[in-house]
């Protein structure tokens, strides 16, 4: 989604804004922008497209000399991506300059009241709002102005703001949507994500709500929304920098399957205590956990089909119910949390705006929250009451992989640690499935070793039209994530259904070759999903069969069949989801698509 990166200091501000926003073009954007003071007067430059004809536009930055500014990748919300519309924005005197990430919920209101007052708009955008209404507001004193905005302004905002008469400060303001500001020997920074800043400091402070920075070139003051000062504790930020590299590998997408087994054991090994798991951030004691109610998992996405595929397990294991819910549902649905429910809430990123709305909403009707986070510091990981850190670290391709893998093993580790606090699986079977779990890794390891089988596989379908994921019960949570990574990135129109809901209307689809994907991992249900693969196969679809390795009667049925390794029923996900990435992944590579950054979408999505 939308990201900012602003400079103020000894140093020229373009390079390190375009250097900036190169490391959040991952998140997604359609246009970008910049504004620099040049000692006399600010100087914008936008253009609609990728951030490499900014960079073309401003010879790398140099065309646009000076000390101070703000730079922007906008995807569109309000209005076309189109170059009046992309940020930044200003006023008419070209005095004041924006950037703005999140939505002005009541910008039509602000904008009617502005014209009234002969103010001129000329984009479609929420944000130039914000920048007319500052115009307003401003007799002189910048931080006067701001203070009287957010007392007008509703929705969501992280906010740069430059002011061609006080070119010896930057602001940064923030309410619910990310903003950090950090500081080195040369100057101050502020960033929507710390990837983009992270080259330069180590050092940063994340604003919180209806907070105000004051950034000058060798210190910054923080402010409250009604102009009271208040101190911050800066973090240090340890993550290896590397990671954000596409270390050799064509796309980080790939990479990051490829980094599968070494996430899955880094979030998986530190809780294993011998024979025993060890979830502290859990806060929470056997009895504690002997007496949860019900469990209500809330995400969107990918991060949703983690908690699709949690419903089963726990349920399976803890026998305990779970309701798994579509973040931005939940919010609006006036949901019914009893005395001893829990909330779990599910995110990469931590600052997908539905589910860090749902975890508030949860909060506001006096219920814990358990973030699964994977990104340390961020909004849901600083506002859930525990959080449980998936260790994936950063995940860059906009289709998640490893971060996704990394949550399913939260997810199994919070199920058997509820299965054994309520006595609902014996010592042994704990046991076993430890055993079954250390395994996983090395496993995941030798499905990504056949990528060449499955490569050839994907090239026979990259002018396909329509792709069908199938499977029951834990097998269906398998195709929806199946199904979205393929057609997130492929642009290949697939749905995953639950294998016996086909012949309520999606039957009707299949034409002579469509190729159906039928995930087959549960014994229980072979039989059941074979009879739903023939059923296909006579109205003349391909069948690809995804099973566990020894289950060749499904031979007779698959036209093409992929054997995962032997794990306990309940782990299948881990390792059946191995081959449906990398067909995804080279259907989409094949058809020449932007895999790491696919159209329309962002890594993280900070509006609602
Ligand atoms: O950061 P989050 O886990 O909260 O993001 C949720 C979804 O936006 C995310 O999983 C999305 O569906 C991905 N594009 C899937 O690959």
């Amino acid at each position: 989604m939308c990201g900012i990166v602003g400079y103020i200091g000894t140093q020229a501000a373009a390079p390190i804004i375009l250097d900036g926003l190169a490391k959040l073009e991952y998140r997604g954007y359609d246009s970008t922008g910049m504004a620099v003071f040049d000692g006399n007067k600010i100087n914008i430059t936008k253009a609609p497209g990728r951030l490499k004809v900014l960079e073309e536009l401003t010879h790398g930055g140099e065309s646009m000399p000076g000390h101070v500014g703000v730079g922007h990748t906008r995807w569109a919300t309000h209005g076309v991506p189109n170059m009046t519309n992309a940020h930044p924005h200003f006023n008419k005197e070209g005095t004041i300059a924006v950037v703005h990430n999140g939505i002005i919920e009541n910008y039509l209101k602000l904008r009617h009241m502005l014209e009234e007052k002969e103010y001129q708009f000329v984009s479609e955008t929420d944000t130039e709002v914000v920048v007319q209404l500052l115009d307003y507001y401003y007799r002189g004193n910048p931080l006067e102005a701001i203070t009287k905005v957010l007392h007008r302004v509703e929705g969501s905002y992280g906010l740069g703001v430059i002011f061609a008469d006080h070119p010896d400060q930057l602001f940064a303001v923030r309410k619910d949507s990310p903003l950090i500001v950090g500081q080195n020997e040369t100057g101050c920074f502020i960033a929507s994500d710390v990837p983009a800043i992270l080259k330069y400091t180590r050092k940063v402070y994340y604003v919180e709500n209806q907070e105000i920075v004051r950034l000058r070139q060798d210190h910054m003051h923080f402010y409250t929304e009604d102009e009271e000062e208040i101190t911050k504790e800066a973090v240090y930020i340890d993550w290896d920098s590397n990671a954000a590299e596409k270390a050799g590998y064509e796309h980080f997408m790939l990479k990051e399957m490829y980094e599968q087994p070494k996430t899955v054991a880094d979030t998986l090994l530190p809780r294993l205590k011998g024979n025993d798991i060890d979830i502290e951030e859990l806060h929470m004691s056997n009895e504690e956990l002997e007496a949860v109610k019900k469990i209500h998992i809330v995400a969107c996405g990918s991060a949703y089909h983690t908690g699709v595929t949690g419903k089963y397990v726990i349920e399976g294991l803890a026998r305990i119910p779970v309701e798994v819910d579509l973040a931005s549902e939940f919010r609006y649905r006036n949901p019914i949390l009893e005395e001893g429910a829990m909330v779990v809430v599910i995110s990469q990123s931590g600052e997908t705006a539905d589910t860090l709305a749902a975890l508030r909403e949860s909060k506001k009707r006096g219920f814990k929250v358990l973030g699964i986070v994977n990104v340390v510091g961020s909004s849901i990981a600083r506002e859930a009451d525990n959080v449980m850190y998936t260790w994936a670290g950063p995940e860059i391709a906009v289709a998640t992989t490893k971060a996704y893998s990394a949550q399913l093993i939260a997810l199994y580790l919070l199920a058997m640690k509820m299965a054994q606090a309520k006595k609902t699986i014996s010592g042994e079977e704990f046991g076993a499935m430890i055993e079954d779990l250390k395994k996983i890794p090395d496993q995941i390891e030798l499905l990504l070793g056949n990528k060449e089988k499955i490569q050839r596989f994907a090239n026979r379908y990259i002018g396909a039209k329509d792709i069908f994921f199938i499977g029951r019960g834990i097998d269906y949570s398998i195709s929806l994530e199946g199904s979205l990574k393929l057609k997130e990135i492929s642009y290949i129109h697939s749905e995953a259904y639950a294998a016996g809901e086909l012949k309520h209307g999606t039957i009707s689809l299949i034409e002579e070759g469509t190729l159906v994907a039928a995930v087959a991992t549960q014994p229980a249900l072979y039989a059941k999903t074979i009879s739903n693969m023939i059923e296909v196969k006579a109205r003349g679809a391909f069948l690809l069969a995804v099973t566990n390795e020894g289950n060749n009667e499904i031979e007779k049925a698959a036209d093409y069949v992929i054997y995962i390794p032997k794990t306990n029923d309940y782990f299948t996900n881990s390792l059946a989801i191995i081959p449906l990435q990398l067909f995804g992944y080279y259907v989409a590579v094949g058809k020449g698509c932007d895999v790491d950054k696919p159209r329309n979408l962002a890594k993280s999505v900070t509006v609602e």
